[in-house]
C-alpha cells in the first residue's frame, strides 16, 4: 500500500507552469529538502545546494531576465509585453530555488556522477513537494548562465554551477503529457 502511494506520487506529477497566488508552508518545502538530502550519491560528496530566493534576490536578477527578453524577442513585434512575461515568470512563483551542483574541475567523472547526483535531490525535492499538493518548474534559461545569477546566490563560477530554477507553488492546472510507452524503454536481454 505504502509503495504504491510512491508510484502514484512518481506517475502523477506534471511539471506545472501556472500557481495560485497561495502561499507554501515552510514545513512542506523544509520536508522536501528532507527528501532531497537522502538523495543518493557517490563517494558523500552531497554536492547540491538550494537557494531559497526571496523578493530581493529576485529583483536583483531584473536587468538580467529584461536584457535576455529583449536579445530573444528582437523583432518579434511586441517585445515589451514578452519582456513583462518574462519578469513575471521570475516574481509570480510563490517560491523560487536555485539549484547548483559542487563542480570538480580536475575531475570530470566525479563532476558527472555529482551532477546525477543533484539531479536526483531535486527530483526528490519535486516529488516531496508534489506529494503535499505542490507543483514545480524546472526551469533552464539563459539566466541559469549569467554572471549575475551567480553573484545574486554568492556562489563561485568555478566552485557550483547552476542547474536550474526551481519555480514551486499550488498548480492552477495540472497539464497532461504524453510519454513514450514502456515497450518503447525497456529491453529485457537473454
Ligand atoms: C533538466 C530539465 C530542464 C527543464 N527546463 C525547462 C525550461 O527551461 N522551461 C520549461 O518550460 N520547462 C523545462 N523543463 C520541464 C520539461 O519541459 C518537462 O519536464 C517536460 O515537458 C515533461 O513534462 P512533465 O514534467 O510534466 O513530465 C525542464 C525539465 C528538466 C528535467
Amino acid at each position: 500500500m505504502w509503495m504504491s502511494g510512491i508510484q502514484e506520487a512518481i506517475t502523477s506529477r506534471r511539471t506545472i507552469y501556472r500557481y495560485s497566488s497561495e502561499e507554501v508552508d515552510s514545513r512542506i518545502l523544509e520536508m522536501g529538502f528532507e527528501a532531497a538530502r537522502n538523495a543518493p550519491c557517490h563517494k558523500n560528496t552531497h554536492p547540491w545546494k538550494f537557494y531559497v530566493m526571496g523578493r530581493d534576490s529576485r529583483n536583483t536578477l531584473i536587468p538580467e531576465i529584461k536584457s535576455l527578453a529583449v536579445k530573444k524577442y528582437a523583432g518579434e513585434g511586441d517585445s515589451g509585453e514578452m519582456v513583462t512575461r518574462a519578469i513575471d515568470k521570475i516574481l509570480s512563483p510563490p517560491v523560487l530555488i536555485c539549484v547548483t551542483t559542487a563542480l570538480s574541475p580536475n575531475d570530470s567523472f566525479r563532476e558527472e556522477e555529482d551532477y546525477a547526483a543533484t539531479v536526483c535531490a531535486t527530483h526528490n525535492l519535486i516529488l516531496s513537494l508534489w506529494g503535499n499538493g505542490v507543483g514545480s518548474q524546472w526551469s533552464t534559461g539563459a539566466i541559469t548562465r549569467s554572471d549575475l545569477a551567480y553573484s545574486t546566490i554568492g556562489a563561485m563560477k568555478d566552485r557550483e554551477r547552476i542547474i536550474g530554477f526551481i519555480k514551486i507553488g499550488y498548480p492552477d492546472e495540472i497539464p497532461s503529457k504524453s510519454k513514450k510507452g514502456i515497450g518503447e524503454i525497456r529491453t529485457y536481454l537473454p
